[in-house]
């Protein structure tokens, strides 16, 4: 299988977590993919992903699929299925809402991160940046509250949370959302101890 991706993505290292947390890592090729928006990859866009966003797998009959959740749940059933997302009860919806948490999140970080970096300075909109950092900040201390939620195996809801998070220690290495969340920040370091973490560190891609 291929994965299309960008080393900096926290939604590429999502997969690429998943995929090592489910005995799949060695199976997955990477091949860098650069996207941003206002920048078109106009092959990107005919031959894997019309919305230009990364990362996108091509399955080894040919598939391309996209986005990081539908992959994680192509490799979660590759490896027999209900690992990182349980198969019915309460549990499954659980973990179902605090992924869709912690996408949200990530999305917003992303958003800050094109804000405040690809868009021209002119036309910056800070009380849009300071909207999405409320709600990053406000999805963390949710999770402080919820700590239960972060126990037990590790599932898809953990690991977007833990690439939201890496992703902001990368990007914005002096906020300090630690402090606040104490119980998060403990179940994070743990997290990064893992191979799914400390094999998928982000970088900035080769300069092109
Ligand atoms: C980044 O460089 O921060 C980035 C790259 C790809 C997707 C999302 C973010």
């Amino acid at each position: 299988m291929k994965l299309l991706y960008n080393p900096a993505s926290p939604f590429a290292r999502k997969v690429r977590a998943a995929a090592i947390e489910l005995g799949l890592g060695d199976r997955i090729q990477l091949e860098l993919t650069l996207v941003a928006p206002c920048k078109p990859n106009k092959d990107y866009a005919s031959s894997h992903n019309p919305l230009r966003k990364i990362p996108a797998l091509v399955t080894d009959g040919g598939m391309t699929i996209f986005d990081s959740t539908v992959i994680c749940e192509y490799l979660d059933a590759m490896a027999g299925g209900a690992t990182l997302v349980p198969r019915e009860g309460d549990a499954r919806w659980r973990v179902l809402t605090n992924h869709a948490l912690a996408q949200g999140m990530c999305e917003a970080a992303v958003q800050v991160r094109y804000e405040t970096w690809l868009r021209p300075e002119a036309l910056r909109w800070q009380d849009f940046a300071i909207d999405q950092w409320d709600r990053i900040d406000t999805g963390i201390a949710w999770f402080e509250r919820h700590a239960a939620e972060l126990a037990g195996p590790v599932n898809l809801a953990h690991l977007t949370l833990g690439c939201t998070l890496g992703y902001l220690d990368f990007r914005w290495p002096e906020r300090d959302w630690r402090t606040p969340n104490p119980a998060v920040a403990a179940w994070f370091s743990a997290l990064k101890q893992r191979p799914s973490f400390a094999l998928t560190a982000p970088e900035n891609p080769p300069a092109s």
